[in-house]
Order: C-alpha cells, then sequence, then structure tokens
C-alpha cells in the first residue's frame, strides 16, 4: 500500500503524497490510501492515473491481494472476481458484466517520484 502523507497547502490547492512512482512500470500498478478511500495507481503509456479501487460491477475491490493487480497481455485492467477488463488510461469498462461503465477517477500529479493527491484547499 502506499505511504500517507500529511497535506500540504500550496496556494488555492492541497496536496497529499499517496505512494512512490518512480520504480512504476508501465502496464502496471499499485494501492495507495487517501484518508479512508483505497486507490489504484497505475502507469500506462508512460502517464500516471488514478482510480477508487472499486469496480463499477458489483463495487469490490479491483486487487487480487493487497496492492495487486491483473492485466491482460494488452495491457488491460481486470477485474478479479468476474473478470470485466478496464482501459487503465480512460478507466472505461472495455468487456465483461459492466461494459461501457467506468471507473472513478482520482485527480493525481506525479511530482518528486511520487503519486500526489491534488485538491482545491478547499475539498479536503
Ligand atoms: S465485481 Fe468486478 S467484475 Fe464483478
Amino acid at each position: 500500500m502506499g505511504l500517507f502523507g500529511a497535506p500540504r497547502n500550496e496556494g488555492r490547492r492541497t496536496m497529499t503524497r499517496l505512494c512512490q512512482t518512480d520504480d512504476l512500470e508501465d502496464g502496471s500498478a499499485r494501492g495507495a490510501r487517501a484518508g479512508d478511500r483505497e486507490l489504484l495507481i497505475v502507469r500506462t503509456g508512460g502517464q500516471l492515473r488514478a482510480w477508487l479501487n472499486v469496480c463499477p460491477h458489483q463495487g469490490r475491490n479491483l486487487d487480487f491481494a493487497p496492492g495487486e493487480f491483473l492485466f491482460t497481455p494488452r495491457g488491460l485492467l481486470v477485474c478479479p472476481h468476474h473478470g470485466a477488463s478496464f482501459d487503465p488510461f480512460s478507466g472505461r469498462c472495455t468487456d465483461g458484466p459492466c461494459l461501457g461503465a467506468g471507473l472513478t477517477p482520482v485527480p493525481v500529479v506525479e511530482r518528486d517520484g511520487a503519486a500526489w493527491l491534488e485538491l482545491p484547499a478547499d475539498e479536503r
């Protein structure tokens, strides 16, 4: 799981460190937490994306073991429960029981080798 970080006020936004990402390979993911929310941090096409770790089919976590995620050889993220597959860049379900539904995006930026949750200062 990711490291917790104390929120830092930076002007009109609040930055919270979620997890280390400089060792996150393309086509892989890791879990992190933001308060009581479980997140999924994925690198795809060289870019970082973050989603709530919640499958839109039945609301179950997408990791098969804590912080461990499945990918197809084509790089789609797979829910271990009923096999829904997701485009890790768009979050859209491309096959399975929730076809067309989407993962819930989380605003992150990558800085200093880590993923940071970026929220307006009044949305913590
Ligand atoms: S809970 Fe994910 S496919 Fe059913």
